[in-house]
C-alpha cells in the first residue's frame, strides 16, 4: 500500500505564493511508486481545500477560479487514522475523501511555520515532516533563536528586543538603541522572513523610519549590530536529534546590501517559477576548506541543539576580514525544501523527501510510545459532594 500524503502549502503568511511553488516542486519530485500525493491548499484565510489539478503551478493563475472547482476539506481522527472530508459535510453520498498518514508541510512563514500548523497536526494526530511545535517556534523567532543559541554556545550577533509596548514611547526606543550599538545598526522584526521590514540604518533619522517599518510588520523587533564585510553562507541540515548531516554550502549572492523580498523571490521566480532556488548563488560557497567544514558542523550541531527534525536551512553571517561567522537564523522549512544544496552532493530531492516523511513517521513511533495518560479514577467521584479541595 502506498503512503498517503498530504502535501500542505499556502496558508496565512507572507511568503504564500512563495510556498506554492516549493509545494509544486515537491509534489512533482515525490515518488509516485511509494505515495499517494494529495495537495492540500491553504487559503489566506485558513481555509483548507484539494483537488487533483494543485499538482500544476498553472492552476494557480487565477486562485477564485481554482476554488470554485476545488473541494474545501477539514480533517478529522476516526479511528486514529487522520480522514480529509468534505466542508460543508453533504447529506447525502460519501463524505470521506481519503485518509492522511503523514502531512508534508511545504509552508512558509508566521502561521504555517512557526509551530502553529504543527500543532494543528500534533492535535489530529496526523505524523507531519519537518521540525516539531517548539522548533519551529524558536526557528520563527529570531530574538528566541539567538538566545538560546547564545545559551548552547554557538556564535550569534548581539540583539536587543523591543515590543510594540517599548515603542508606545518611540524616542526611548530610539535612544536606546544609541546607547547600546554604534551605527550602522540592522533593524528587523522578530518573526519574519524574506527580508520584509528590514533596514540597515547610519543615521537617527534612519533609525526612526526603519522602527516605524519593522513596527508595522510585527509586535516586537529587534536592533542588531551590522556584521562588516559581510558575505553570507547558508547551510542545510537534514536529520533529527539522533543523526543529522550538512548539506553543501552556498552564498547567495545579492544585488543591494541586504537580500530583499525582490532579490529572492520577484527577480528570479517569477519569471521561472522556481523560487530560492533560482536565486543567484554559488554553489559551492567559494569558501576555504577549513571554513566550510566549520560552518558545516556549527550547522549540525545548532540543528541537534534545537531539536530539530527534516530538513533545515541554516544562513549565517560572515566577516569575510575575520574570517568570523555567526548564526543568523534558522529556517525550519526552507525555500525549495533547499534541494538544491543536496544534490550537489549527490542526494537526489526524491530521496530527500522520502528522509523526510521516514523521520515524521518515526518521530511520530517514538511519541507514540510515551504515556500521555494514566488511568485513575480521579473523577469518578466528582459529582458526589466533595468539596473537591484536593483539586
Ligand atoms: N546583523 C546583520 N549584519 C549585516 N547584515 C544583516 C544582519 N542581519 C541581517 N542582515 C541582512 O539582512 C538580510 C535579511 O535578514 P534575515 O535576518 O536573514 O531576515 P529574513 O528572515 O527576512 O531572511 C540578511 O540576508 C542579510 O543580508
Ligand atoms: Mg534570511
Amino acid at each position: 500500500m502506498k503512503i498517503r500524503v498530504g502535501v500542505f502549502f499556502g496558508g496565512k503568511s507572507v511568503e504564500h505564493e512563495v510556498s506554492v511553488i516549493s509545494a509544486v516542486q515537491a509534489m512533482k519530485n515525490l515518488n509516485e511508486e511509494k505515495y499517494d500525493i494529495i495537495p492540500i491548499y491553504i487559503t489566506k484565510k485558513g481555509e483548507f481545500f484539494t483537488n487533483a489539478v494543485m499538482r500544476e503551478i498553472k492552476a494557480f493563475e487565477d486562485v477564485d477560479l481554482l476554488l470554485q472547482k476545488s473541494q474545501r476539506v477539514t480533517f478529522i481522527n476516526y479511528e486514529n487514522k487522520v480522514v480529509m472530508t468534505k466542508y460543508p459535510a453533504k447529506k447525502l453520498g460519501k463524505n470521506d475523501i481519503s485518509y492522511i498518514d503523514v502531512a508534508l508541510p511545504v509552508t512558509h512563514g508566521t502561521n504555517v511555520e512557526d509551530g502553529a500548523l504543527q500543532g494543528y497536526f500534533k492535535s489530529l494526530g496526523l505524523p507531519f515532516a519537518g521540525c516539531d511545535v517548539l522548533s519551529s517556534a524558536i526557528g520563527m523567532d529570531k530574538y528566541v533563536s539567538k538566545v538560546l543559541l547564545r545559551n548552547g554556545g554557538f556564535p550569534v550577533v548581539d540583539g536587543y528586543r523591543y515590543s510594540f509596548v517599548n515603542y508606545k514611547n518611540p524616542e526611548n526606543v530610539v535612544n536606546d538603541i544609541e546607547k547600546k550599538l554604534e551605527y550602522p545598526i540592522i533593524i528587523k522584526p522578530v518573526n519574519l522572513g524574506s527580508s520584509i521590514g528590514i533596514s540597515k540604518v547610519n543615521t537617527k533619522e534612519e533609525l526612526e523610519v526603519a522602527l516605524e517599518d519593522a513596527f508595522s510588520y510585527a509586535s516586537a523587533i529587534i536592533a542588531e549590530p551590522c556584521v562588516a564585510n559581510l558575505r553570507e553562507i547558508n547551510c542545510s541540515v537534514l536529520g533529527d536529534i539522533e543523526f543529522a548531516e550538512a548539506s553543501e554550502c552556498e552564498e547567495p549572492l545579492n544585488a543591494s546590501d541586504i537580500l530583499n523580498f525582490h532579490d529572492k523571490y520577484e527577480d528570479g521566480g517569477k519569471s521561472s517559477k522556481a523560487g530560492m532556488a533560482s536565486l543567484k548563488r554559488k554553489i559551492p560557497a567559494n569558501i576555504s576548506d577549513e571554513l566550510r567544514e566549520n560552518i558545516r558542523k556549527t550547522a549540525v550541531e545548532s540543528f541537534k541543539y534545537l531539536n530539530c527534525n527534516g530538513v533545515a536551512r541554516i544562513d549565517f553571517l560572515l566577516n569575510n576580514h575575520t574570517q568570523e561567522f555567526y548564526i543568523n537564523e534558522f529556517n525550519t522549512i526552507p525555500g525549495s525544501l533547499s534541494f538544491y544544496l543536496w544534490d550537489k552532493i549527490g542526494m537526489k530531492y526524491n530521496a530527500l523527501l522520502d528522509r523526510m516523511i521516514e523521520l515524521a513517521l518515526k518521530r511520530f513511533r517514538q511519541e507514540s510510545e510515551i504515556t500521555f495518560s494514566f488511568d485513575t479514577n480521579i473523577l469518578s467521584n466528582a459529582g458526589l459532594g466533595s468539596k473537591g479541595s484536593k483539586l
